[in-house]
């Protein structure tokens, strides 16, 4: 007997329009069906992206049966990104540097190809909207949990003079910097021994956010040059955001710029042509009329 399909499963579109969706658990509040459907609008064509729902021990039939049924691409959230890597055929090298997969596609050889796009999503943010050069500067990044896998090779490829990776739990910091020791200059450490600020960047990448919380960051990282960046995204500045504004930092940002440059890296890998973000960002920062 075949088995039941997803439980979010909704009626196959008409054939000729190409299916996405978005894996993750949860995933209601997910903003990517926007996004990847004003990329299609601009690009004049037609697609369909829905989110999908998936518990742990269901993500594997998931992603086979989407595929199985001709779906053209999937994006992986938390908290399956490691679970995905193992599940795929073959990886890209930055997602087998991350260790982690947010961007399923078919592969050349009929498998399915695991691709990481948080790292030059973030990356891109940075230099093309917030308009700072990574290199020569000294970065400070919080948390060493799988979001801060996602983004350590793309940061260390546009060469900062020093990365400093800093977490609650010493030793996932410096595990992860030993992973990326070959690729530039990263030290993992507790937050009471980072290295002398302040730093040109620092870089939210714990879960901190969702609970309101503020890891525990002490006075000289941050100057008023500072850039701070949350990875999460919120209509309202997160706790890390109002922390850094009042320590006098005069630019904070949220994560939106990572999430729409995320998803059009994302778009580019499934149909081979990169969406202008200018708009969508636009959009998103105006409250984002038409939000599904
Ligand atoms: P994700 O995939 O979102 O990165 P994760 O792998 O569970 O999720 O990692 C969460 C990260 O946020 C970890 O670095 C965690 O620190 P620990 O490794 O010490 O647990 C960090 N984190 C969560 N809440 C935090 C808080 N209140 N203060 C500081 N760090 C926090």
């Amino acid at each position: 007997m075949a088995a039941p399909p997803p439980r979010t499963a909704r009626p196959r579109p008409p054939i000729g329009i190409d299916r996405y969706a978005l894996v993750g658990h949860p995933v209601q509040h997910s903003w990517s069906p926007f996004i990847h459907g004003m990329f299609a609008k601009q690009t004049g064509r037609d697609l369909q992206y829905r989110l999908i729902d998936a518990a742990p021990d269901d993500f594997e039939r998931v992603v086979r049966q989407f595929f199985a049924e001709g779906g053209k691409g999937l994006n992986v959230t938390v908290p399956h990104k490691q679970a995905a890597a193992a599940l795929v055929d073959e990886l890209t090298p930055r997602a087998a540097r991350a260790g982690a997969v947010n961007t399923i596609a078919w592969a050349a050889t009929g498998g399915l190809l695991g691709d990481n796009t948080d790292g030059i999503g973030l990356v891109a943010d940075l230099r093309d909207n917030i308009r700072t050069d990574i290199a020569g500067q000294r970065i400070l990044v919080l948390g060493a949990g799988g979001a801060t896998r996602g983004v350590l090779g793309p940061l260390l490829d546009a060469k900062p003079a020093l990365l400093c990776v800093a977490n609650r739990t010493e030793e996932r910091a410096t595990e992860l910097a030993a992973r990326f020791a070959d690729t530039g200059p990263i030290v993992g450490c507790r937050y009471d021994a980072i290295p002398a600020g302040p730093y040109d960047l620092i870089v939210n990448a714990t879960s901190a956010s969702l609970t309101g919380e503020v890891p525990a960051l002490p006075d000289h990282c941050m100057g008023p040059d500072t850039i701070a960046y949350d990875m999460a995204y919120a209509k309202e500045p997160t706790a890390f955001i109002r922390h850094a504004t009042s320590r006098g930092v005069r630019r904070a940002y949220l994560g939106w710029g990572m999430l729409v440059e995320q998803a059009a890296e994302a778009y580019r890998v499934w149909r081979g042509t990169r969406p202008q973000t200018a708009q969508v960002l636009g959009l998103l920062a105006a409250g984002a009329p038409g939000r599904p």
